[in-house]
């Protein structure tokens, strides 16, 4: 059972490296929506990503999750709840797929993870989700690309997130894959998540229940996003 979180930014600045990198961003994504991040490459899209994960602090304006300012100092009121899939995986190559999985779950607090003898069952029916049961045992190093995608999405779909914010999560599937993936991104929210995610999947972005086209740090089509159940 998700608890609802929506998600808002206002006014996001990002300086890196002497430039700015988002300017005055504003979005909402309601509890239940697919927002779907568009636009050329270097055009924001991973750095406000990151930022509406928390993960990075912007220079100036605010995220909210539930009306409530979220910093990466008070994130940790959120943890467990708020799951990144980065774009490229973070995942743990001297460890299994299953091992992997596993750690996410040892790292939720107590009421959100299962008992101690149910963490690799889990882990494993995380990684069948994704179509991964065969590789469980696999170090992630002995992997495709395309297999470590799914593995870094198993990893956070395993901790049943309230937000989902996730970096291109189709990048490097194969059609079956994508679709595949898509309907557990669509699904997720239907259970009343919220998913934020990046993509140049034009098939993933017209099944979002709302695209934000962003160009050079700035939207410049769409703000907000309905939810799958409305
Ligand atoms: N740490 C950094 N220092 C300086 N510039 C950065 C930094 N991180 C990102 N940038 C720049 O910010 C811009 C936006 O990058 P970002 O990774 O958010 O783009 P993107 O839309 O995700 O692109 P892609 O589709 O290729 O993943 C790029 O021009 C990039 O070079
Ligand atoms: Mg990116």
């Amino acid at each position: 059972m998700t608890a609802p979180i929506d998600v808002r930014a206002d006014a996001i600045e990002l300086r890196r490296g002497g430039r700015t990198i988002l300017h005055g961003i504003d979005l909402a994504v309601p509890a239940g929506g697919v927002a779907a991040l568009v636009g050329p490459s270097g055009s924001g899209k991973t750095s406000l990503l990151t930022i509406l994960a928390s993960a990075e602090t912007a220079d100036s304006g605010t995220v909210r999750y539930n009306g409530q300012v979220v910093t990466p100092a008070s994130r940790t009121a959120w943890a467990g709840r708020v799951q990144l899939v980065h774009q490229s995986f973070g995942l743990l190559s001297l460890l299994t797929a299953a091992e992997n999985v596993e750690l996410a779950l040892q790292g939720l607090d107590r009421r959100r993870r299962p008992a101690r003898g149910r963490l690799r069952e889990a882990a494993r029916d995380a990684l069948d989700m994704v179509a991964l049961s065969a590789h469980a045992d696999n170090l992630v190093e002995e992997l495709s690309g395309g297999e470590q995608q799914r593995v870094a999405l198993a990893r956070a779909l395993v901790t049943s997130p309230d937000l989902l914010l996730a970096d291109e999560p189709t990048a490097q599937l194969d059609p079956a894959n994508r679709e595949r993936v898509t309907e557990l991104l669509l699904g997720l929210a239907r259970s009343g998540a919220t998913v934020v995610l990046a993509t140049h999947d034009d098939d993933l972005s017209g099944r979002c229940t709302a695209v934000i086209t962003l160009r050079d740090g700035e939207v410049i089509d769409g703000s907000a996003a309905g939810s799958v159940r409305s």
